[in-house]
């Protein structure tokens, strides 16, 4: 097989079921033409001459390198359960069990490039189950734990996944959707510390009965910087979410930019606040951390502002990487909760994910003795692409400068820069390490977000006189609650199933603490009426499907959804309508 260059993939490749790479089927000309043009491929990713023989694997990366640098008696991870439990983890631990369970999978038929999807909640398991799948060379798909039935379905589908690592108590939230997974080969269940008694259901497997039988993998699979490494489904405004692919060579710029961005150094004690199942806690939840071979604080539970003080307290954390929407809910919960503990491990604090107030920067300033660094990327960008350095003087409310190496722009409709000062789109010029590779057999949907030798991020931008990025908003209708993307399309597919539901769409709405939340409007089916009991079943149907992050927060009737003349549900007419803002043009809008 031809090595591919980075960036190559965008014109000409697309993986088959199997993780092969093959030939796009339908190159996308235009597109084709426009990078020919403005790129010389061959000239800007020149092979990376110190990978170890060509290769490259990030679970040897993060945990077999420390080990064979001596400094396998780091600690790598300390976990701190929902049930105050805690447990030690060293690098040299770490390596031991995911030796281990890339064997299991080994032995469980489990290939390279094959999908091995994980559900669980951020238990010390969840990381081994990941890591021991990069060894095997499989593509890991970390799924939200506070998923419902439908988005895993969705997910797994799509992805064709063969393994399910869980636990017991989200086996049983997804058993209703277990037959439609037809690709589902095996489910493992991991029974922390016993927690359930009876775990084990149909032909599930033990995650540590098979992990007390197996022996360590002889050797890690040998992929490459090429080779796929995860998978994050995203939210699109149209369809259901897509699975953004990334490849090995990702951990390139996750390393760099916990040093440079999050100012990672020698014996520091991390803790990221974000989810294995998002990005965040992929990229900096475990690459970026454990490449840089720091130790991670794992916590098991949710929010609670004296919790998360005393979690820093005890464990004497020195970075800490979260997100707005938490850090407005510590604003509310005050001085108070500060005061009852020691915070003066803390050196650095970092926020992604949503639009950091500039109010929220200051605050940190008085509360924590230091200011609160925005970042900027997404779950395609694969790493941080623009931030307010640890080296720079911040800007309250603006994401930052670029990354070193990274190209950001601000561009008007036609694709062409615009200005300082004036909002735009932004936009990446492509070739970035943590680049993603495709969406899952969606070769159409990825190619169109390249565009004119740019890659279009969705968020609308501007940028100071200075080169500092300030966020305007999204342009496109994907929600953004709580940092979590939604698709509009994903909660508007899970209403229409309501037998009541004729027609559904769905909107973001501004939330004080959340940034946004989900809003949807229904119309009925002949023979129903709207009511409050009939609204508050559409509650309770949606967040059974979906989860509480997802399902909307409110729903009301309209008596007819507004459509285009070619019947696409006009959101943005919704939301205007809703907000009480100028409903702009509907010229398109289908006639009564
Ligand atoms: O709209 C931007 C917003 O979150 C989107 C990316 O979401 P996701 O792919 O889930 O990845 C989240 C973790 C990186 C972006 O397109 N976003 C992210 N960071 C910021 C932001 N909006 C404003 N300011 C930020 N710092």
């Amino acid at each position: 097989m031809a090595i591919s260059r980075l960036g190559d993939n965008m014109a000409f490749e697309y993986i088959n079921k199997n993780g092969d790479r093959k030939p796009k089927i339908k190159p996308n000309i235009e597109n084709l033409s426009n990078f020919k043009k403005d790129f010389n491929w061959e000239e800007v990713f020149e092979e990376i001459p110190w990978l170890p023989g060509g290769g490259l694997n990030n679970a040897y990366v993060c945990i077999d390198s420390h080990v064979d640098s001596g400094n396998g008696n780091n600690v790598a991870m300390i976990w701190n359960g929902k049930n105050d439990e805690e447990e030690t983890y060293t690098f040299n631990d770490l390596k031991v069990h995911t030796d281990k369970f890339a064997n299991v999978l080994k032995e469980l038929g489990v290939c390279k490039g094959d999908r091995v999807f994980v559900f669980m909640d951020r238990l010390p398991e969840c990381y081994i189950s990941v890591f021991g799948g990069l060894k095997i060379g499989a593509i890991v798909g970390p799924l939200f734990s506070a998923f419902g039935p439908d988005p895993v379905k969705d997910r797994m589908v799509d992805s064709e996944a063969k393994i399910l690592v869980t636990q017991p108590e989200l086996r049983k939230k997804i058993e209703g959707i277990i037959p439609d997974l037809p690709d589902l080969e095996k489910i493992i269940v991991v029974n922390k510390n016993n927690r359930t008694d009876d775990p084990l259901v149909d032909d599930d497997l033990s995650y540590e009965d098979l992990m007390s039988s197996t022996i360590p993998i002889e050797s890690i699979e040998n992929t490459s910087q090429y080779d796929y490494s995860i998978m994050h489904y995203t939210s699109g405004t149209t369809g259901k979410p897509k699975g953004a692919l990334h490849r090995h060579q990702s951990i390139v710029q996750q390393y760099a930019t916990g040093k440079w961005a999050l100012d990672f150094q020698k014996d520091d004690i991390y803790w990221c606040t974000a989810d294995p199942g998002w990005v965040t806690g992929t990229s900096y939840g475990m690459f970026a951390p454990w490449s840089s071979g720091i130790t991670q604080i794992i916590y098991e539970g949710g929010f609670s502002a004296s919790k998360w003080y005393s979690v820093i307290e005890k464990y004497n954390v020195n970075v800490w990487y979260t997100a707005p929407t938490a850090i407005r809910m510590l604003m509310k919960a005050g001085e108070a909760p500060i005061k009852k503990n020691d915070l003066s491990s803390l050196r650095f604090i970092a926020s992604v994910g949503e639009p950091l107030n500039p109010e929220a920067v200051v605050w940190g300033n008085e509360n924590y003795g230091m200011p609160i660094h925005d970042n900027w990327w997404q779950t395609e960008t694969g790493a941080i692409m623009c931030a307010n350095l640890s080296s720079m003087q911040i800007r309250p409310g603006s994401m930052g400068l670029p990354i070193p190496g990274i190209e950001l722009a601000i561009l008007d409709k036609d694709l062409k820069r615009l200005p300082p000062n004036e909002p735009g789109i932004l936009a990446v010029k492509p070739g970035w390490p943590s680049q993603f590779f495709a969406y899952w057999k969606n070769d159409e949907r990825y190619n169109s977000r390249f565009k004119r030798g740019w890659y279009i991020t969705g968020d609308e931008a501007f940028m100071d006189e200075d080169g500092y990025f300030w966020f305007q908003g999204r342009s496109d209708d994907v929600i953004n609650t709580a940092g979590h993307l939604v698709s509009p399309f994903e909660v508007e597919s899970a209403l229409i199933e309501h037998k009541a539901v004729a027609e559904a769409g769905v909107i973001g709405i501004p939330d004080k603490l959340a940034m946004e939340v989900v809003k949807a409007f229904v119309s009925l089916n002949n023979g129903f009426e709207w009511s409050k009991e009939l609204r508050l079943e559409l509650m309770k149907f949606s967040r059974g499907k979906l989860s509480s992050a997802v399902a909307p927060r409110d729903i009301d009737y309209v008596e007819i959804m507004p459509k285009t003349r070619s019947g696409k549900i006009m959101r943005r007419l919704l939301k205007a309508r809703e907000l009480g803002l100028p409903e702009g043009d509907t010229s398109t809008l289908e006639d009564d």
